[in-house]
């Protein structure tokens, strides 16, 4: 009998070490997730996110200029977008959003 209830003991020990280490597979692939690539199909929500408000929702101009090509240089946006237009409402994006963003939102606006 006394024997059953430690194998019982050591069967739950197990399984809670089991969950454990379980629950720490879940959290690595969380944080994994966290450092998502931007892909093409992000550019649209990320467009809408940071740019739609000034250049409209198609990038065809609202209180900015339009930005659909070829208004501007494809190379150039990394500069303009990271720096902003100085004394102008165009804002410095540097360090909120990253080159594949850029590189997502230009696709969008490269599309068609
Ligand atoms: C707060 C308003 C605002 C937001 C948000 C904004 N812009 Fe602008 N943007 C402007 C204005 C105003 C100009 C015109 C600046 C000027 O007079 O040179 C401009 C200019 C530009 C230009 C240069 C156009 C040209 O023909 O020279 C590009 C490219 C551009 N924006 C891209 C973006 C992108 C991409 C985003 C989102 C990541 C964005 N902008 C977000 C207001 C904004």
């Amino acid at each position: 009998m006394y024997s059953r209830c430690l194998t019982m003991y050591f069967v739950v020990i197990a399984l809670l070490l089991a969950g454990l280490l379980l629950a720490g597979c879940v959290r690595g692939t969380d944080e994994d997730q966290i450092i998502t690539t931007p892909t093409p199909e992000n550019g649209p929500a990320l467009f809408a996110q940071h740019c739609a408000g000034c250049h409209g929702a198609d990038g065809k101009g609202a209180s900015g200029p339009s930005i659909k090509p070829p208004a501007f240089e494809r190379q150039d946006l990394f500069l303009i977008v990271a720096n902003g237009r100085p004394g102008t409402a165009m804002p410095a994006f540097r360090g909120q959003i990253n080159e594949v963003e850029v590189e997502a939102i230009m696709d969008f606006l490269y599309a068609e």
